[in-house]
């Protein structure tokens, strides 16, 4: 089914359509430069997604996403994958409440689970359901967001403003940045690249009933879901490797 949109080509092509969707902005450059240069040049090899039935948040929200999604050189490259990715469900169900759980779903194109497989990178799509707060957290990679469809509000600190993202908007977080996504009433669609530092640990803050701050420590599994695996207080030095100023 997926013979015909999969080439060792791909990689290449979809970064020729995120570039040509894409303006980044000054401060952005050299990270947009490392992000597009790294799918262009990733090795990987064929694969096979996962053929699991899609979660339910993919079924009650993609179809309304793929009717309201513009056409920009992204959404085009990208919507032949949104019947094909093995859609699964990020965060486990144990450790955050029912609705958040359900409603963070990803889809990898390039990566462990993807039509092709890579350690180097991760490229892939991103639904968030409506009423969704994805917490603060951080991660060592770098990080590249591009709407598809709808949008999302993304805050990079706690005392940061959020900057909503339409469709055909994007957002570059560095690596470490802690940064927050939220939807309100509308669900969104997201394509993403994860490059550089892919340590698989992913540090959600968490604010105390006293005031303080803990880190939570989530880690990659094998199949590319992740789980809580311990906390510490958060420290200054982390707070200023953040960039939560
Ligand atoms: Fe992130």
């Amino acid at each position: 089914m997926t013979d015909d949109i999969v080439s060792l080509d791909l990689p290449a092509s979809i970064a020729d359509a995120l570039a040509a969707t894409i303006t980044p902005i000054a401060t952005e450059h050299a990270m947009f430069d490392q992000l597009i240069g790294d799918l262009r040049s990733v090795s990987c090899q064929p694969g096979t997604p996962p053929q699991n039935d899609p979660p339910d948040a993919v079924l009650q929200h993609l179809p309304g996403l793929v009717a309201a999604m513009p056409l920009t050189p992204a959404s085009a490259a990208l919507r032949p994958f949104l019947d094909s990715v093995g859609w699964y469900q990020i965060f486990d169900s144990t450790h955050v409440p029912d609705n958040l759980a359900t409603g963070l779903i990803a889809g990898q194109i390039v990566g462990g689970r993807g039509h092709l497989v890579s350690n180097e990178l991760y490229l892939g799509l991103f639904l968030l359901a409506p009423n969704i707060t994805y917490p603060l957290h951080q991660h060592a990679s770098l990080e590249i967001y591009c709407v598809l469809s709808g949008a999302v509000s993304i805050r990079h600190g706690r005392a940061k403003p959020a900057q909503r993202i339409g469709a055909g908007g994007h957002s570059v977080t560095p690596p470490q940045q802690v940064h927050e996504l939220q939807t309100n009433d509308e669900a969104c669609l997201i394509a993403y690249i994860w490059t550089g530092d892919l340590t698989g640990e992913n540090w959600w803050w968490e604010e105390k009933p006293d005031g303080s701050w803990d880190r939570v420590c989530w880690q990659r599994q094998a199949d590319s879901s992740w789980k809580i695996t311990h906390r510490e207080p958060l420290f200054a030095a982390e707070i200023a490797r953040a960039g939560d100023h």
